[in-house]
């Protein structure tokens, strides 16, 4: 009996060492094991120091018109490799970033019906894992079209989630906290309204997806480098914790269409014991190509003000007139409408704003509503709504080129195409040569509304590539582009890093329509930003909106926003006079950098707080945020980022001790202390809260009479 069963045990151990193929990442933390199983099915099960992370899972894809992706192979060969290098990025969190995995390709071989080869190929980082498939070109498949994917991720557990609804249209929903097993039951509940919203599944959820375990490891899924191929949406086996792909649908209800040589993105898991690894991670953008755009010099991290939180409070309009229920373009005659009274995008609102630009430092003046077409531009799945150069009679073109010129601001222009995506590639090139025309180097584009044509969703392949195409297309203008309701970035802008913002998730726009959690701020950077920087339009100061609604944040969490919420492309977004009410707080706005050469997390947990601090670029200074959740908390963080022997005077913006996002928002308290890398502090956070600092080296005259950290 023992010799039998010891002689079964070599048996499987041999088997497992024909088909396993293992490696580790460069800090042997991870550990990544590849294996067919009896019916050749592809699996994958992944570690984390000796821990599992994902349970042996299933890979493969199934065709519509090509059979099976996901059984019947055979190894045919595995090449690994080990790269180990850095790359600087035009804009970021950080100077340089290693590139550093060991990688494993597994070329599989389906002999039936007919011959023909898929690669598996895994990147193991000390971050997590990467992994993604590849056709090679091949005379038994040029072309397939995909029905599923199959790739899953069995979880060990039933973990806690962070997550929003799976839908084909809209990412624009509030956060869900709740075990794996409760998602079913909290579905309905967390689907709330939005113009444009396809769900599929009770148990879909999208990614980026946050999870913690009940031992306390973190793991994020999501993908990098989405090109030419549908989102990936999990769907949850709520009865044994397997996520499993769910690609978006097109209009027909296929989910992409492949032409061999092709490679699908990479499907991420990012895992640590330590929360604060996942928001510093940079493998999603390691998964991504270099720089296709050779010269970068006219990508340029901007911070901004505009002619925008107006509208979205329902204090002044995007239209010109309340006249005409339907407009259509080059018919419509505006110069004998009556204006309604309170069109935003007038020029003498327009220079007030680049006036305000230009006397408190602001690099650029964002515009919306200043073309033809507002009076009814969504709802009515209509082609042609916008032309993207045809102003309304009171926004004279020329007068603002020339006013913002002689005030050294730049001008974005706003292009809200409606999801009309067929007319807006129709005058895609016309739009951008008016835009360098008239002083405009950056384009804030959005897809309100359900797409056209008709039937695609937001997701889809082919609307994934018309962003695609819009952004090359901007690339070759030299128009930086900062797309809303498009889809979430998967870190392309390391490929093209004139994606300086994206929305693709629910922002500050949302305190103007009801309010979202005040925790909301501390999951997106776990969530959200994992892919890319988001225009999150922070800087409300004023938290009771002109419509009644009302912000759920304080003062003091607005300004650690522009650090916690990293982009290099940064709104102070309320109203000039709500900013000349509190010029002490402003100031703080005004000081705070946008592109960085150092970022330290130092605090961190999904849903609860996030502390970080930043070295900016060029000028070598400190800045630090910090945002908390729902209840009231202490931070307690050391300055040990600060360079050791210096002294810094900080400016510390933070919530007052009765402050509250609900009750008394704007109590906050400016105060200085002279601190040194050997300097602590212990710092109250009001519910919905938060603090920000500045830091500026100080000589020892200058400290003065000024308390010591
Ligand atoms: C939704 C965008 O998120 C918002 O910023 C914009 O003002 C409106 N669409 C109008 O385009
Ligand atoms: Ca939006």
């Amino acid at each position: 009996m023992l010799r039998k069963t010891f002689l079964l045990i070599f048996a499987f151990l041999l088997t497992w060492q024909v088909y396993a193929q293992v490696i580790t990442s460069p800090d042997k933390n991870f550990s990544l094991t590849f294996q067919l199983n009896d019916n050749g099915e592809p699996t994958y099960q992944l570690t984390y120091k000796k821990k599992p992370v994902i349970r042996q899972s299933s890979l493969g894809l199934e065709t519509k018109d090509a059979g099976s992706l996901a059984k019947g192979f055979t190894l045919a060969n595995t090449e690994q490799a080990t790269v180990d290098e850095s790359w600087n990025p035009v804009w970021g969190e950080v100077k340089t970033i290693r590139n550093n995995y060991n990688e494993m390709a597994v070329t599989l071989k389906q002999e039936e019906p007919k011959s023909r080869t898929m690669v598996i190929r895994f990147r193991l980082f000390n971050d997590g894992l990467g992994f993604r498939y590849e056709f090679p070109a091949q005379p038994n498949l040029s072309y397939f079209v995909i029905k599923e994917e199959k790739t899953q991720f069995a979880m060990t557990g039933d973990h806690t989630a962070y997550w929003i609804p799976g839908d084909y249209d809209t990412q624009e929903y509030d956060y869900t906290t709740s075990k794996l097993s409760e998602i079913r039951g909290l579905m309905t509940a967390s689907i709330t309204e939005n113009v444009s919203q396809t769900s599929f599944s009770p148990t879909g959820v999208q990614t980026s997806l946050m999870m913690k375990t009940d031992d306390g490891l973190y793991i994020n899924l999501h993908e990098a480098a989405l090109i030419n191929f549908p989102v990936m949406h999990l769907n949850l086996d709520d009865m044994n914790m397997v996520f499993e792909a769910w690609l978006t649908p097109d209009a027909r209800g296929d989910k992409g269409y492949v032409q061999a040589p092709a490679s699908t993105p990479w499907r991420t898991v990012i895992v640590s014991d330590d929360a604060r690894d996942i928001l510093s991670s940079k493998m999603t953008y390691n998964l991504n190509e270099p720089s296709k755009i050779k010269d970068t010099s006219w990508i340029k991290p901007t911070k901004y003000v505009g002619v925008w939180w107006e509208m979205i409070t329902g204090k002044s309009s995007w239209a010109y007139t309340d006249d005409y229920p339907a407009v259509q373009l080059g018919q419509t005659d505006y110069t004998k409408a009556k204006p309604n009274g309170k069109h935003g995008a007038t020029t003498a609102n327009v220079k007030r704003h680049i006036d305000f630009a230009a006397k408190h430092g602001f690099d650029a003046v964002l515009v919306e509503g200043w073309n033809q077409g507002w009076e009814d531009w969504f709802g009515n799945s209509k082609d042609y709504v916008f032309d993207f150069v045809t102003p309304y009679p009171d926004f004279n073109v020329q007068e603002v080129r020339d006013y913002a010129k002689s005030k050294g601001v730049k001008m974005i222009m706003h292009h809200e195409t409606s999801s009309s995506v067929r007319n807006y590639e129709r005058h895609l090139d016309t739009a951008y040569q008016f835009m360098k025309a008239n002083g405009y180097d950056a384009v804030k584009s959005g897809y309100v509304g359900n797409i056209l044509p008709r039937g695609e969703n937001h997701y889809s392949q082919w609307i994934i590539n018309h962003y695609q195409y819009a952004l090359e297309k901007a690339a070759d203008y030299k128009v930086m582009v900062n797309a809303h309701e498009a889809v979430r970035p998967t870190g392309i802008a390391r490929t093209y890093p004139n994606l300086i913002g994206n929305e693709s998730a629910r922002g500050t726009e949302y305190q103007a329509f009801g309010g979202s959690k005040p925790n909301h701020v501390t999951v997106l950077p776990f969530t959200r930003l994992i892919g890319g920087p988001m225009d999150y339009t922070p800087g409300i100061f004023e938290m009771d909106l002109h419509n009644g609604s009302h912000v759920n944040s304080t003062l003091a969490n607005q300004l650690a926003l522009y650090l916690t919420m990293y982009s290099p492309l940064q709104m102070a977004a309320d109203f000039p006079e709500n900013y000349d009410k509190f010029p002490d707080a402003f100031q703080f706005i005004k000081d705070v950098a946008v592109d960085w050469d150092e970022s330290k997390y130092l605090e961190a947990e999904p849903g609860a707080y996030i502390t970080v601090a930043r070295k900016a670029k060029h000028t070598g200074q400190w800045f630090l945020g910090s945002v908390g959740g729902n209840e009231a908390r202490t931070s307690k963080i050391k300055f040990d980022f600060l360079e050791p022997g210096k002294n810094y005077i900080a400016t510390i913006y933070a919530d007052a001790n009765d402050a509250h996002y609900k009750t008394n928002p704007q109590a906050y308290t400016i105060r200085k202390a002279v601190v040194t890398n050997k300097s602590n502090l212990a710092q109250f956070v009001a519910p919905g809260g938060g603090y920000a600092i500045s830091f500026t080296e100080a000589t020892k005259s200058q400290t003065k009479g000024i308390k010591r950290l």
